[in-house]
């Protein structure tokens, strides 16, 4: 399978989720497809992994990849929120373990058309696909149309952004002038709220477009939502890993495995070696947790 996407902690999730021949195993986020290949490998002779995404060009690439797998390889068009209605509607279930690993993949990030790099220029989509949230909002109609205090607010709550009102204040301004439709445009505005200071380390545009994406996928409600519904379709004692790349997920994850019907498994959050980091920097923020059904 061509991709870009290097894939985080593969030899950590599957020590964790520790695959056994004949399994049945539930990648929420084939991605560029290692994890599921791991799964597969780790899984065989007899193993099968169904893998969701809800990018239909992620699930085209994988359909050729993993042809040689035959029946022990299936892949959907689905958002992770809806896995359990997605596995029962295949007799994919109950399953002996489930991963997600959060965000996009860099396919996505330089697929120029999907809208999520203030790098290249791209429309203001920012939906990783059709089924990536129910309304079809994108982050266009949100730069244009919200409040100016909903979109500080935004800001605030997904990206973080300490400078949220300056930001949202500059975006109505600008949009006064000239419809924002582009991923440069907005990027530019941005920068020109914030005055970036020598040796700043993240470009100004970081914590806005992660705040976009995050709100325009759901992406915080949908990882809530995931985490039910593998509970409802592992066996009893399986296990549900989930790698986070930000502290919003993070914190959710967390909290819901220690109030949950979990057996925490990672007592410490698993982090990527140093040799990972190094080789892919990406990596850096990855946080591992594991839980299994009580
Ligand atoms: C970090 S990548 C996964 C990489 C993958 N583990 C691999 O081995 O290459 C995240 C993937 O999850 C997908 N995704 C994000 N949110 C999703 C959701 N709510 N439902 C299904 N897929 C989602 C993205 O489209 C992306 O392909």
């Amino acid at each position: 399978m061509s991709t870009q996407h290097i894939a985080v902690m593969t030899h950590e999730v599957i020590e964790l989720l520790q695959p056994n021949a004949g399994g049945l195993y539930l990648d929420g986020t084939l991605g560029g497809g290692t994890h599921t290949r791991a799964l597969l490998n780790a899984s065989g002779p007899n193993g099968r992994v169904l893998s969701l995404d809800v990018d239909r060009k992620a699930l085209a690439a994988a359909k050729e990849a993993f042809g040689p797998y035959g029946d022990r390889w299936v892949g959907l068009e689905e958002n992770f929120r809806n896995m359990d209605v997605a596995a029962e509607s295949i007799g994919f279930a109950p399953v002996d373990g489930i991963l997600l690993d959060l965000g996009f993949s860099s396919d996505e990030l330089v697929d120029a058309s999907k809208g999520l790099s203030f790098k290249v220029d791209g429309p203001l989509d920012m939906r990783l696909g059709p089924k990536s949230n129910e309304d079809g909002m994108t982050a266009a109609e949100i730069v244009n149309s919200w409040p100016e205090d909903d979109i500080a607010k935004m800001l605030e709550t997904f990206g973080e952004e300490p400078h949220s009102h300056r930001i949202a204040k500059h975006i109505v301004e600008a949009r006064k002038a000239a419809r924002i439709i582009g991923t440069l445009d907005l990027a530019s505005v941005v920068t020109r709220a914030i005055n970036r200071r020598p040796g700043d380390k993240i470009h100004p545009a970081t914590r806005t477009f992660q705040a976009l994406r995050i709100a325009v996928n759901d992406e915080l409600q949908a990882l809530k939502q995931a985490m039910v519904a593998a509970h409802k379709i592992l066996k009893p004692e399986g296990r549900l890993a989930i790698i986070s790349f930000h502290s919003l997920e993070d914190r959710i994850v967390k909290h819901a495995f220690n109030e949950g019907e979990w057996n925490v498994v990672t007592e410490k959050v698993v982090r990527p070696t140093d040799q990972e980091m190094e080789e892919n920097p990406r990596s850096r923020s990855a946080k591992l947790r594991v839980a299994a059904k009580s």
